[in-house]
């Protein structure tokens, strides 16, 4: 057992996060839009989303791109948003967006249920998941409803 900061690590999960790991146990490119597509349509169906859901624009194409280019990079894969974009602050961004606790915790909630249909390692859904919590955190900081 590693610890870091104080909490134990599952062995099996101390791989994730190093060079491109995390980027192929999501299945790369193709596993990426895959959970991408799926958490949006959670959040186009789920009543918990409907909040989050009205801050997006009604065609869903775009944010479904981006956020998959995204992932895609933060995952250790290649850096596919700012070949496409620009480079990106995720706080930044959302900046301009009333999210508190309840649209943060809505986010998360399409995201679990979109990793857990996936077919991933039990270990790289728990990982996932809690990784996605860090930059959610710091996007509910940043924005102006506490
Ligand atoms: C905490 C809850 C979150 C809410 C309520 C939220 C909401 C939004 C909204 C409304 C947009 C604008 C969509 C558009 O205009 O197309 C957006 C964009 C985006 N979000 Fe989030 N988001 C959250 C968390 C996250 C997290 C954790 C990530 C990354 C892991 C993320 C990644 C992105 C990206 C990459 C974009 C596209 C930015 C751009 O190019 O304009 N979001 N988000």
């Amino acid at each position: 057992m590693i610890k870091t900061n104080g909490k134990a690590l599952n062995p099996s999960q101390t791989q994730y996060g190093q060079q491109d790991t995390s980027y192929k146990a999501a299945g790369q490119l193709p596993g990426i839009t895959q959970l991408v597509d799926l958490f949006y349509d959670n959040m186009d169906s789920l009543a918990v989303a409907s909040v989050i859901r009205n801050m997006h624009p009604q065609d869903l194409t775009e944010s479904r791109t981006k956020l998959a280019y995204f992932l895609s990079g933060w995952l250790g894969g290649p850096k596919l948003y700012s070949q496409h974009y620009k480079p990106i602050g995720i706080p930044a961004v959302h900046k301009h967006l009333p999210v508190g606790q309840s649209e943060a915790e809505a986010w998360l909630h399409c995201m679990k249920q979109a990793i857990d249909q996936q077919p991933y390692e039990e270990a790289f859904k728990d990982y996932f998941i809690k990784q996605l919590r860090v930059p959610a955190e710091r996007i509910k900081q940043v924005c102006s409803k506490q």
